[in-house]
């Protein structure tokens, strides 16, 4: 059942930045990546560390700086040199309603990606 909260306003995101916001209880950090939002859970898969102070973006790859994992800024998939197949970050669907960021963090929703902008 999907669990949206409303977070930050979407013209509130840089081209480059990694936003930390609270979805709910939940802290995510919101990017903005290929004209697109994407929410991850702020927390690295290896050893949880919080992407918003730990996390760097090289382009559209998302660079946990403790240890040097990357990941695709958009799928959240793990890119590294040494595959991990299941060392991916927790992506959340994410809508646009009147301007405002709303991330979906029940994580057994159906994934749902709309291009930034477009309110549903
Ligand atoms: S804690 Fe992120 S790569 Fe190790």
């Amino acid at each position: 059942m999907a669990d949206w909260h409303s977070t930050l306003l979407e013209s509130e995101l840089t081209l480059t930045g990694i936003h930390p916001t609270q979805a709910g209880k939940t802290p995510v950090i919101l990017m903005r990546v290929k004209d697109e939002v994407v929410a991850f859970r702020d927390a690295c898969p290896h050893e949880g560390y919080p992407l918003s102070r730990v996390g760097e973006r090289d382009g559209d790859v998302l660079i946990c700086t403790k240890h040097l994992w990357e990941f695709d800024g958009c799928s959240g998939r793990h890119v590294s040199r040494l595959e991990r197949p299941d060392c991916n970050l927790v992506r959340f669907p994410v809508r646009v309603q009147t301007g405002r960021i709303e991330v979906d963090t029940d994580v057994n929703a159906p994934e749902v990606r709309r291009p930034v902008g477009v309110a549903i």
